[in-house]
């Protein structure tokens, strides 16, 4: 199958578990629902989920019995940007081409829809109809990147790092290993879990590398994008001098680490025999300009 069409067609599942997700929500109250929705529902590029499926298909994995995980990663992600954005943190009016959940809906809100998206995350994980051990321990594996010494310690080490006049590349891939390549790396090891851990240390590596390229292409779109190219508002980092890979190396310096981290990715994947599509999201990460 061709690339555009196996990205689209591992899109529609996770469409689709989204609808699903979202139907079987029960007593919630309206505003909530919508806020909830309206964070993860359209603009976002599902890149966690399309690598989740891509994973699994690349070890023999059943699709479905992973989407569940899929959505879980999406939800979680999605409560990461809508607290991300808020005026405690980043202070984004703009996310995924339309207003910022908090600006939506108000900042008490967006925290609420946030914490919500957290929670049902798991719930929907654990709601899975033949919940095994290896579902078990995907979900711990979630828990921990997305938790308090993953994505949330990266969270915190870059509002720390803000103004920091002494940048340095350990803090910055402190930042950058947590706050974003930890969420990227889950859905890989999640699909490594339901294949018996297969390749599980060299998707780890692959992750990690993916991650770091990714977060410094989006450091990149910071300063070269728009905002209709990248659907929130560009030249952000500078105001607040956050510690980034422009800041460390410069943007000529930045664009030579993402080739780095490309060329390190496509060695991994060649080193395990990684079908095309993988290879081929793994160059559009590269080249993305959104
Ligand atoms: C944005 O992630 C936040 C970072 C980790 C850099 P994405 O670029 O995947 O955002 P969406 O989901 O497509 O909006
Ligand atoms: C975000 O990093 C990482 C998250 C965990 C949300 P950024 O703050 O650079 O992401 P954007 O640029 O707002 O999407
Ligand atoms: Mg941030
Ligand atoms: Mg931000
Ligand atoms: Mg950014």
């Amino acid at each position: 199958m061709d690339y555009n069409k196996q990205y689209d067609f591992y899109l529609s599942i996770v469409e689709n578990e989204i609808k699903c997700a979202f139907n079987s929500l029960k007593n919630v109250p309206d505003l909530l629902k919508y806020a909830m929705e309206y964070a993860v529902i359209g603009g976002g590029k599902r890149v966690r989920p399309v690598l989740c499926f891509a994973v699994a298909e690349n070890l023999g994995v059943d699709l479905n019995k992973i989407k569940e995980f899929a959505f879980a990663i999406e939800c979680i992600h999605s409560y990461s940007l809508v607290h991300d954005d808020l005026p405690a943190m980043d202070n984004d009016d703009y996310r995924r081409g339309k207003l910022s959940t908090h600006k939506k809906f108000g900042e008490a809100y967006g925290i609420l829809a946030g914490d919500a998206l957290l929670n049902f995350a798991f719930e929907y994980c654990l709601n899975k109809i033949d919940f095994d051990k290896k579902d078990a321990l995907a979900l711990k594996l979630l828990a921990e990147y997305a938790g308090a010494s993953g994505m949330i310690a990266g969270q915190v080490l870059d509002l720390q790092n803000e103004k920091n006049n002494l940048p340095n590349e350990k803090i910055l891939y402190d930042i950058y290993i947590n706050k974003t390549a930890k969420l990227l790396t889950a859905p890989l090891l999640i699909a490594s879990i339901a294949a018996d851990n297969k390749y599980f240390n060299e998707f780890k590596e692959f992750g990690l590398n993916l991650g770091a390229m990714f977060q410094i292409s989006d450091d990149i779109m910071d300063v070269e994008g728009s905002l209709e190219e990248i659907g929130k508002t560009p030249n952000k980092d500078s105001g607040v001098d956050k510690l980034t890979s422009i800041k460390v190396f410069g943007l000529d310096g930045a664009k030579a680490r993402l080739k780095e981290h490309y060329n390190k990715c496509l060695d991994l994947l060649n080193k395990i025999n990684a079908n095309s599509f993988l290879k081929e999201f793994t160059e559009k990460m590269y080249l993305r300009k959104k």
